[in-house]
């Protein structure tokens, strides 16, 4: 992380200095192009008409190129403008040159987007990528998309995503890191390295947006946008910590929640924003607010009207205003009639502009021809990357009778829709991506396999067709079944109240086990899902999420056997739906439950989840032995054997969990505290060490005071987070 030099600071105060209300005010103010003409109807509406299915995504996307779009040149050219969403860099240059040569003080713009998993080269989902366990991997693929993204003029990524999820009917549960706190946080400082870290030049890196804070995955029943309500130490323990780890690691910006926390909306909580993010965790960017948010505080019943709402956002400490206009409308009276003090404004002003210098935009504004083509075509390096971390990201859930590795000769039907889709690897959010890129599941299985037969037969919407099916079991000795969701099935918006497989999905995978051939499901999907059923009677299940654009390939070399799977589970799966929100670092009951029927349980459901975080087969077995725990001084150290028993090489996901048995709040049944991945041959035992700081062994009560209490503890060492290890200890903090 690098800072501002006494130079560049002095800089941004002599530009401050010479600004007027108007001006300062127009840096805390974002705009995309607006839709002003070409079609009928508002341009909402007919987002609406093609939500709806009253028309199609070919017959928006025709009608959208004949749209006309105003860019707001003429407030660019006031001052009046400090962000833009654009991603044509010949648009960007043409916007920016207005800002800089014909604005008075001529401020560049920044160009934001929401770049969440990849702009050209899209790899994994989040929720998958962090399953890869691969921190090294994740900072990576973030450089990358830096890179590709800058060439672009987009200097600033609406990512990463760190809300901790742990309700699977939230659609937005597959743009972030899963679960866990302590993987997420891992996550959020590789990422915010990978976006902003390397300054040789100014192309290499963007300023980076943890989003949503805070604890928008708790929103109530995973309905998206709802309300989150909770107790505070919960909010410091799970909640909060990501933000935490990326504001230390450097973020440079960040963008507040649609939701309320404890009655407050985000975008107007003072204590989130100010007190919280500014000064205590002392985070020196700016914050931006959601889309429309700050507008939205007015049907939230917090703001009595457009000028109140934008009025309690500034004084919260909300930087900038994302689509509304209400502080280009409102602010400068606001101002004037002393309800926002300038204080407030200069503030807001020096923060953005200060990531502005940070990004080097004053010296070098533009995009060079060279950049615009740079990615054109793309380059062996970002292509094999996205394909490792497609691989990296797949989770073995079950291969009962060792199907998997399937023979390269093996007569392969590969079955569903989503297989023979180059759109529908790609997952939510991805959007500067092009189609010549893609490798379909059909492609891939291809490339890899000599006799692979295609018969669509059904997929996640629509009916089934019998004679496809039946073709599909008198070719094949094996059935590959893509099944899933499509990509607009998760994602924003797209909460779902059951989440088993959607449509006659199931139906088709009943009818392909009747076939008597062997069935290998291959499920592609956004976030966990509710797999009962499949678990049940489908020998052999791989969770191969939305890889990206080389998912293709990624999934025919793990179904071939050329990569042994190493992806673990990032987020529990549910066996019903009933079960969420379902995660294994709950907190303990009284009644934990059991067999007896007064403990804390469903009298339909499984007592647990089906998978458990962590989780993941391979084509090998590791087994674990040994687990030792000393103290010393200031830390516990902590090692365990690890043995790959079985005949193909692999690498293993070594994971360290602690629980404190007795404490004066209720906590965890288990904490994830560490990770190692090892590479391990047929036979090899390795010994892994651990140092758990005693300082990472303490807690947050309900007015953030942390605290470390002596007493019993319970250190576990496994492959997942239920089976593993255990050995107890005594801790003292004196
Ligand atoms: C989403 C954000 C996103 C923003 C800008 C909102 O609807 O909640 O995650 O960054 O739109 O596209």
């Amino acid at each position: 992380m690098q800072g501002l030099t006494a130079e560049q600071k002095a800089r941004v105060e002599k530009i401050l200095s010479q600004m007027t209300l108007e001006e300062k005010i127009g840096q805390m103010n974002q705009v995309s192009p607006s839709i002003v003409g070409g079609f009928d109807v508002p341009f909402e509406e007919l987002i609406e008409m093609m939500t709806d299915g009253r028309i199609s995504k070919e017959e928006f996307g025709r009608i959208m190129s004949t749209a006309t779009q105003d860019f707001h040149e003429e407030e660019i050219r006031r001052g009046e403008v400090g962000s833009l969403m654009v991603q044509d860099p010949v648009k960007v240059n043409e916007l920016q040159k207005i800002a800089v040569e014909e604005s008075r003080l001529g401020i560049p713009l920044i160009f934001g987007l929401d770049v969440i998993h990849g702009f050209r080269s899209v790899y994994p989902i989040a929720i998958a990528e962090a399953g890869s366990f691969d921190t090294e991997l994740m900072e990576k693929t973030a450089a990358m998309a830096a890179k590709e993204s800058r060439a672009s003029g987009v200097a600033w990524h609406f990512a990463p995503m760190v809300d901790v999820a742990r309700d699977a009917r939230w659609g937005r549960v597959s743009e972030g890191p899963g679960e866990d706190p302590y993987l997420g946080s891992r996550f959020a400082e590789a990422k915010i390295r990978g976006l902003q870290d390397d300054h040789s030049t100014t192309e290499n890196y963007v300023a980076a947006c943890l989003k949503h804070y805070a604890a928008y995955g708790a929103c109530e029943s995973g309905r998206d946008y709802n309300t989150v309500g909770m107790a505070m130490n919960v909010f410091y323990n799970n909640y909060l910590k990501t933000f935490e780890a990326g504001v230390k690691a450097g973020a440079q910006t960040v963008m507040a929640a649609f939701n309320d926390l404890n009655g407050v909306p985000c975008t107007v909580n003072k204590f989130l924003l100010r007190d919280i993010l500014k000064d205590s965790l002392g985070f020196p960017g700016f914050v931006v607010s959601d889309a429309n948010a700050i507008r939205e505080c007015v049907v939230h019943g917090i703001a009595e009207d457009d000028k109140d709402a934008g009025v309690k956002a500034a004084i919260a400490g909300m930087d900038m205003d994302m689509g509304t206009g209400i502080y280009h409308d409102h602010l400068v009276e606001a101002v004037k009639s002393g309800k926002v003090s300038l204080e407030v404004i200069d503030e807001a002003a020096r923060r953005i502009l200060s990531v502005k210098m940070w990004l080097g935009l004053f010296d070098h504004p533009y995009v060079s021809e060279e950049a615009m083509k740079r990615y054109e075509v793309l380059p062996e390096e970002h292509t094999s990357l996205a394909q490792e971390a497609a691989e990296k990201s797949i989770v073995l859930l079950k291969n009962e009778d060792n199907v998997l590795p399937l023979s390269k000769d093996a007569k392969i039907s590969l079955v569903g829709s989503l297989a023979d889709s180059r759109e529908e690897i790609i997952g939510a959010w991805a959007m500067s991506w092009q189609e010549k890129d893609c490798v379909s599941i059909r492609e891939g299985m291809e490339a890899e396999f000599k006799n692979v037969r295609y018969f669509a037969c059904g997929g996640p919407e629509g009916d089934l067709n019998m004679n496809e099916i039946i073709a599909a079991g008198d070719y094949a000795d094996v059935i590959v079944a893509v099944c899933g969701e499509t990509v607009a099935m998760s994602g924003e918006a797209s909460s779902r109240a059951s989440i088993t497989l959607p449509g006659r999905q199931k139906e088709l995978l009943e009818m392909l086990m009747q076939t008597g051939k062997p069935v290998v499901l291959v499920l592609m999907n956004g976030r966990p899902l509710a797999l009962e059923w499949e678990n049940s009677y489908v020998p052999t299940i791989v969770e191969a999420w939305h890889l990206g654009i080389r998912m293709g390939n990624a999934v025919a070399r793990v179904l071939s056997g050329e990569v042994n799977p190493e992806g673990r589970l990032s987020s529990s799966f549910p066996a019903v739906t009933g079960q969420c929100p379902v995660y294994y670092n709950h907190p303990n009951t009284g009644r934990p439950g059991s067999k007896s029927k007064f403990t804390s349980r469903y009298l339909d459901a499984p007592l647990d989840s089906l998978y458990p975080f962590g989780y993941g087969l391979s084509y090998t077995h590791y087994s674990y032995d040994n687990l030792q725990v000393k103290e010393a001084a200031g830390a516990l150290e902590i090692s365990v054997d690890v043995k790959n028993d079985g005949e193909a090489a692999g690498r293993e996901t070594v994971q360290l969990y602690m629980q404190d048995v007795a404490a004066s709040l209720v906590r965890p049944v288990k904490e994830l505290k560490g990770f190692e991945k090892v590479a391990l041959n047929p036979g090899e035992k390795k010994t892994v060490h651990f140092t758990l700081a005693k300082q990472d062994m303490g807690f947050y009560d309900n007015d953030r005071n942390y605290l470390l209490e002596d007493g019993l503890f319970r250190i576990y060492a496994g492959g997942n987070s239920r089976e593993v290890l255990m050995q107890e200890v005594q801790v003292s903090f004196a």
